[in-house]
């Protein structure tokens, strides 16, 4: 849309409006967290982009689906936050509710047997640590990902030839008027580094289904994929691997093979340790890393005719 004739929302129907923030707080409880003007940055693990309008922790289900209603109801853009290490937030910020399901009653991790039912707010390294200790293995993978469940749910995040979506048995979600259901994994069409029957929906948790395995054993391949990430990925702020690996060649590769390594444009640079990294070397702005992704994609398209896609969500203004 033309940005010229867009009709301009009515005062006090934006999310940062006295009347829209105290709309939202109204259905808070004390355990709750809402801000305006929240920063976004120090919220993402490459550090860079503006703040939110609102930002929102709700403190239980009931609260998360009251917030999406009114959300809903008044047209206010959401965005579900995780960690925040796939997300590269533009330096405008995001004009909208932020929500994040940072309150503990979405962290719950519970065992029984093979399965592992967690909250979509359990950071994964969390689930890999509680899957070893109970001797549940297949979930050695999610030691090295910097994210929650939510996120891996959200974007099938995975690592080390594995991906979420492999030990995933049923997913909760919620809908943007509220409502819970539960559905199994394969209803929701997983694909690598996507997961398309998230995109309209809250992922509130999962089943995971593990495989038999003794803790010693889980201990040791954690260690050597935790020792193969350490060799080959850089621990600059980053936000993981910035594009797809296209079909034919990694995408770290094929940046590697084009002699970007090192590239930079301001304080963003291409990971000399791996090609598929952008790295923020302090105090890069988002405007810099989108600089840098457009630099890397017209080389691999003007010398490879690769069109390199961002694996990383894209957000804001
Ligand atoms: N390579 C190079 N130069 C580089 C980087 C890689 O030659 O600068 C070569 C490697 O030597 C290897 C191949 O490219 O032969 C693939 O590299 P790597 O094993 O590092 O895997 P990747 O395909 O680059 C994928 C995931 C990572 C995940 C790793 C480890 C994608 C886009 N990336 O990387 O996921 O951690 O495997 O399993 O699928 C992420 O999604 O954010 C992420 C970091």
């Amino acid at each position: 849309m033309n940005d010229a004739v867009k009709i301009p929302a009515p005062s006090g129907s934006l999310p940062a409006t006295d009347a829209g923030f105290e709309r939202l707080k109204s259905v808070l409880s004390p355990g709750a967290m809402i801000r305006r003007n929240e920063p976004l940055a120090a919220r993402t693990t490459l550090r860079v982009g503006g703040p939110a309008d609102v930002y929102v922790e709700p403190a239980g289900e009931a609260e998360l689906g009251a917030v999406l209603a009114i959300c809903a109801e008044r047209d206010w853009p959401v965005l579900v936050l995780g960690r925040g290490s796939n997300l590269l937030v533009k330096d405008g910020g995001f004009r909208g509710v932020v929500i994040c399901l940072g309150h503990e009653s979405f962290h719950r991790i519970e065992a029984n047997g093979l399965r592992l039912r967690c909250g979509a707010g359990a950071r994964v390294k969390a689930i890999a640590a509680e899957a070893r200790r109970r001797g549940v293995g297949g979930l050695e993978f999610f030691e090295g990902i910097p994210g929650t469940l939510g996120g891996a749910l959200r974007m099938n995040a995975g690592a080390m030839g594995a991906s979420t979506f492999e030990r995933v048995e049923t997913v909760r979600l919620m809908d943007r008027a509220g409502a819970i259901e539960e559905r199994p994994a394969a209803a929701l069409g997983a694909t690598y580094r996507h997961c398309e029957g998230l995109r309209e929906f809250v992922a509130l948790g999962a089943v995971l289904l593990g495989a038999p395995g003794s803790p010693e054993e889980i201990e040791r391949t954690m260690a050597q994929f935790s020792q193969k990430r350490r060799a080959s990925q850089p621990a600059a702020a980053s936000a993981g691997c910035m594009f797809k690996n296209p079909a034919g060649i990694p995408a770290g590769r094929l940046i590697d093979e084009l002699g970007l390594k090192g590239a930079r444009v301001g304080a963003a640079r291409v990971s000399l340790e791996h090609g598929n990294f952008l790295v923020n070397d302090g105090g890069a702005t988002a405007r810099e890393v989108l600089g840098l992704i457009e630099l890397v994609r017209r080389r691999a398209w003007e010398a490879r005719g690769i069109e390199l896609e961002t694996e990383v969500r894209i957000v804001g203004e």
